[in-house]
Parts: C-alpha cells; sequence; structure tokens
C-alpha cells in the first residue's frame, strides 16, 4: 500500500530500526526492491533521483512505482536528491508520497527558506519532506577526514534548521559518502555526533551514501570483465551501529549497480548466444534482489510492515 515516508519512519523510528530506500531507474530494479519487501514482510521506500527520472520519465517510472506500491507492504515513493524546485513541486502533484528537498551546498539562510517551500506545497497535499543539513563528499569527490569534517552536520544548526522549516525527516552527514569508493582508510562514521544531533531532534535521520559494497560482488563483477578499481562501503557493523544510534532510513544505489553489472557481465560471457533480453535481465534483478534482502535483514526491518 503506498503511504508516505512519515508514516513508515516515524513508526521506524519508534522501533528502533531503519528502513531501505533504494534507488531505481528502471522495471527490473523496481521488481526486485518489491519483490524482496514482500518476500520478508517489510516496509520499502523506491526512490528515484532527478537523474532516474531524465533517463526513464517521469510518467513512465512514476507508473512502475505505483504498480510496485499496491503490494500488501507500505511502500513510500520518494524523490531523492531534489533539488529543481519545479521538479519537486511536480513529483507531489504527480503522486509521489515524499520529497528530499536537498539543499545541502547553499547557505544555510538559502536552504532553510527552499525547504520552508517544499514543506508548504508537499503537506498540503499529504506528502512528506526529508531535507539535508551538512554535505556528503560526493562521487569520486574523496577528501580528507579534516576537510570532510568541516560540512559534517552541526546539532545545534541541525536543531534550528529542523525547527525552522518543519521538516518531517532529517537527512545528515557523520562520515558516508555516496558512490563505490566512500573512504581510503577504514570507515570511522562519527557516532558521538550522531548521538548529540538524535538528542537534539528526535525526529526520523536519514543516512546517505550509505553502501556495504560488498568485496564479493566487486570481485565478481571485475572477474567478468568490469574494472572497478578501489572500492570500500559501509561495513554492517556500522550500519548496526547507525541505527542503534538514530538512523531510521538507509539509502542504497551503488550495491544495486554493482550487483546488477555483476550478474548482466557473468549472464552475458556465460550465455553468448541468449539474445533474450528477459534471459538476459533475470539474473541481474534476482541477485540485486538478494542484495536487498540481505540489507534490509541488517536495517531490522523483517515482518514490520
Ligand atoms: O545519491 C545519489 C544516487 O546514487 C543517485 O545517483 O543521480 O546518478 O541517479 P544518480
Ligand atoms: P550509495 O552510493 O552509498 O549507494 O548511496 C546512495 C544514496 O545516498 C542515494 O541518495
Ligand atoms: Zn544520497
Amino acid at each position: 500500500m503506498l503511504v508516505s515516508s512519515k508514516k513508515i519512519l516515524d513508526k521506524a523510528n519508534k522501533g528502533h530500526y531503519a528502513v531501505g530506500a533504494f534507488n531505481t531507474n528502471n522495471l527490473e530494479i523496481t521488481q526486485a526492491i518489491i519483490e524482496a519487501a514482500i518476500d520478508l514482510k517489510a516496509p520499502v521506500i523506491i526512490q528515484t533521483s532527478e537523474g532516474a527520472i531524465s533517463y526513464a520519465g517521469l510518467e513512465f517510472l512514476l507508473a512502475i512505482n505505483k504498480v510496485a506500491s499496491q503490494a500488501k507492504v507500505p511502500v513510500a515513493i520518494h524523490l531523492d536528491h531534489g533539488k529543481d524546485l519545479k521538479l519537486i513541486k511536480k513529483c507531489i502533484d504527480a503522486g509521489y508520497t515524499s520529497v528530499m528537498y536537498d539543499g545541502s551546498s547553499l547557505p544555510f539562510a538559502k536552504n532553510v527558506s527552499n525547504t520552508k517551500k517544499v514543506v508548504a506545497w508537499a503537506h498540503k497535499k499529504g506528502v512528506s519532506v526529508e531535507a539535508e543539513i551538512g554535505a556528503l563528499a560526493g562521487k569520486e569527490d574523496f577528501v580528507s577526514v579534516s576537510a570532510k569534517e568541516a560540512s559534517f552536520t552541526d546539532p545545534d544548526q541541525a536543531l534550528d534548521f529542523v525547527k525552522k522549516t518543519k521538516c518531517d525527516v532529517l537527512a545528515i552527514a557523520i562520515g558516508t559518502a555516496h558512490g563505490a569508493l566512500k573512504f581510503k582508510g577504514a570507515c570511522h562514521l562519527d557516532f558521538k555526533r550522531l548521538k548529540q544531533i538524535k538528542t537534539k531532534v528526535k525526529m526520523p535521520l536519514v543516512l546517505h551514501g550509505a553502501s556495504g559494497v560488498p568485496g564479493e560482488l566487486v570481485q565478481m563483477a571485475n572477474k567478468y570483465g568490469a574494472k572497478l578499481g578501489d572500492t570500500k562501503g559501509v561495513p554492517d557493523s556500522q550500519i548496526r551501529q547507525a541505527i542503534l544510534g538514530g538512523i531510521n532510513k538507509i539509502n542504497t544505489d551503488t550495491d544495486l549497480r554493482i550487483a546488477f553489472t555483476a550478474a548482466l557481465r557473468k549472464t552475458l560471457k556465460d550465455n553468448p548466444a541468449e539474445f533474450d533480453p528477459r534471459k538476459i535481465l533475470g539474473p541481474a534483478k534476482e541477485l540485486m534482489k538478494k542484495v536487498i534482502m540481505q540489507r534490509i535483514r541488517v536495517f531490522g526491518a523483517v515482518n514490520k510492515g
């Protein structure tokens, strides 16, 4: 059933678990997400970035996600990293149940005023709003820890931001990064900061850039011809610790991309005579589903739907 993110995330906040938010760009990814959620009776968030919308088309992607959301588990359809205010409004009007306004790279006052605009549009329609304060390192945009700390979320600023904007869900920066190379050395998320933020804002918090980048998937992709280079993700142990510290929404895209690539390369290599797209893409869907199920288990969301 289609619900707002606020509904499932408030429940997760009370129950001390996290809901998986998985990025989709096409039919097979959406199928993998929804089948995993159904098999585990878990709530789930299907999210599309602005890039996904320009790749697949808003109506087309939304239609697939809406069909998926008729499943008997709670599903939110969410806009990930919305920056274009016109597109955000369009998503709210078109039937998204949740949107993110990402003003994290803007000056504080501008982030506040734009987030307030989005909250006003969204709340009128029962759509929930995720906003972000602090900034993650971008893809391949690896910076030293000291430079990164400069953009970690400040707990007092987070409280001020939430009071001013009335957003429903808050994305924070505690040391993760988007993409397949997140850290140079070991992963050390800033759990002390997470605790300070949660103590102040109490609301559902989001961890972006949270993919685990499993070694076996990377090795499988590379074995069949990929050149994924240096990769490093967030270990499951730190994901569990982040949930204990108050994270309730965990974003995953990179792990699905790697699983898709690994399975696709293997299928093509093993079956050179095959040219039926269903037989080529089916194994990719199955491997993504396995990865999603594994993550939902780590998030503690099994049977929470
Ligand atoms: O956080 C970003 C997501 O991985 C989406 O990436 O903008 O390439 O679709 P994208
Ligand atoms: P990953 O790149 O770690 O999968 O993060 C995805 C994300 O944060 C989407 O918003
Ligand atoms: Zn993100």
